[in-house]
């Protein structure tokens, strides 16, 4: 676990978490960007064998401290909206490493896009493809394009993040692509097709979704060999799983030995991690507020924390598990609590029936939020979102102030 003890305190690398909550507050986001860097080499290296290009995620953690440091790897960048974008360019990344995918990008964001100098449009429907062509046509500009196939595979994790079955709204049937990829060929002065590429889904742990999904694309890059479509590219998405509680996710080496039995010199793979670059190393430092013990049997233990659902959604949305532990330890009684924040729902909880020793005003730790934690975050209930600290070579840097009430309110009129 990248977040290890030294002295019974929870530190990020040298520095206790204790001394991060002092500085900056809480409830505050903790990522060690030695971890996240190490996770990178360990895939760069798996991917070594073939000819692949790492599409860094940026909805997983699009902070703009992160993706500099993501650039500054050689990572390129997947994203979905022009906002993305905007981050990347800002961070210092290079437009034509990045890919755009996504069902619904505006006119606006295609040309965006296209002025920039995006390196693919991902698309994902042919009313997409006729409007991305329009506005090639009217910049006077060639569209690089790839099709997302949606191959129609079922994968095993929460359904709102299932997206490669024929009852989710991406990318392109199977049947439909060759049409499409030949109308792309058709309109040459604006459209340029570069390849295929799909998405199946996000916390998976098995191999064989990716095995079905990659010979999938690759029988279909076959179909449009046979009409004489060149398809330089193939991508498999992201996705890649992490352990949260006791899955056991995929490794980056068993990733690498696949695409590497597939390799060929005429296909370039193309993969868009996220999660799996991010998320383990990343961690939500919250104090309790009050101790509110069941005084009868039948009801439960709530320990009341100063972070919420705003600020990791995660738990509320997919029920999903993040494991939470104390920055130090207590001799106190150990008991069951379900923490939870101040917001007026009863699905404002962070974590349900944990085993903790806890006092008024201990620091907790969420675990593993690395990953869609600040990125998902809201000002739901009026509370100014979470600063993010990046400890770097045992050193501490800010990487997003806490919000003020000032930054909460300025958009709005009186
Ligand atoms: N590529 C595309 C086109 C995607 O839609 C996604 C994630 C990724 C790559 C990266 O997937 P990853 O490697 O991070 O699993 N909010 C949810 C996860 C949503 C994922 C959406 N798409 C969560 O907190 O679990």
């Amino acid at each position: 676990m990248p977040f290890q003890r030294k002295n019974g305190v929870l530190c990020a690398d040298t520095v206790a978490l204790n001394d991060i909550a002092a500085q900056y507050g809480t409830p505050c986001y903790v990522y060690l960007w030695d971890d996240i860097e190490a996770r990178y080499r360990k895939l760069e290296q798996s991917l070594q064998p073939c000819d692949a290009h790492i599409r860094y995620a940026v909805k997983a953690n699009s902070n703009l401290a992160i993706l500099r440091r993501m650039s500054e790897l050689g990572a390129g960048f997947d994203i979905v909206s022009g906002g993305e974008l905007e981050r990347v360019i800002r961070a210092g990344g290079e437009p034509s490493c990045v890919v755009f995918s996504g069902v619904g990008k505006t006119q606006q964001e295609i040309s965006f896009a296209l002025k920039a100098g995006i390196g693919c449009f991902n698309v994902e429907s042919t009313a997409e493809v006729h409007r991305i062509a329009a506005v090639a046509a009217q910049q006077g500009t060639q569209a690089p394009i790839a099709i997302r196939v949606n191959p129609d595979i079922s994968v095993e994790t929460h359904p709102y993040i299932a997206t490669g079955m024929r009852e989710n709204k991406f990318g392109v049937a199977e049947h439909d692509a060759l049409d499409l990829a030949k109308f792309i060929r058709r309109d040459s002065r604006n459209l340029q097709f570069l390849g295929l590429c799909c998405h199946i889904g996000s916390q998976i742990n098995a191999i064989d979704p990716y095995r079905d999904a990659l010979e999938a694309m690759l029988a279909l890059r076959q179909s449009l060999l046979d009409e004489g479509i060149h398809c330089g590219s193939v991508g498999i998405g992201g996705g890649f799983g992490i352990r949260y509680q006791d899955e056991m996710p995929l490794s980056f080496e068993t990733l690498g030995e696949l695409l590497a039995a597939y390799n060929s010199r005429e296909v370039r793979f193309e993969i868009e991690p996220g999660r799996s670059l991010v998320g383990p190393a990343g961690l939500l430092l919250t104090r309790v507020e009050y101790l509110k013990p069941a005084s009868q049997a039948g009801y439960r233990n709530f320990c009341i924390v100063d972070a919420a659902m705003n600020d990791l959604c995660r738990p509320a949305l997919y029920d999903a598990y993040h494991r939470v532990e104390a920055v130090e330890n207590r001799a106190c009684e150990e008991l069951t609590w379900n923490l939870v924040g101040p917001i007026c729902e009863s699905g404002d909880f962070l974590a349900l029936n944990r085993r903790l020793a806890v006092q008024e005003n201990d620091l907790l730790a969420l675990l593993d939020a690395g990953a869609y934690g600040f990125a998902m975050s809201s000002n739901y209930n009026s509370r100014p979102r979470p600063a993010e600290v990046i400890v770097h070579g045992g050193e501490c840097e800010l990487a997003r102030r806490r919000e003020s009430m000032a930054d909460m309110l300025e958009l709005e009129m009186l």
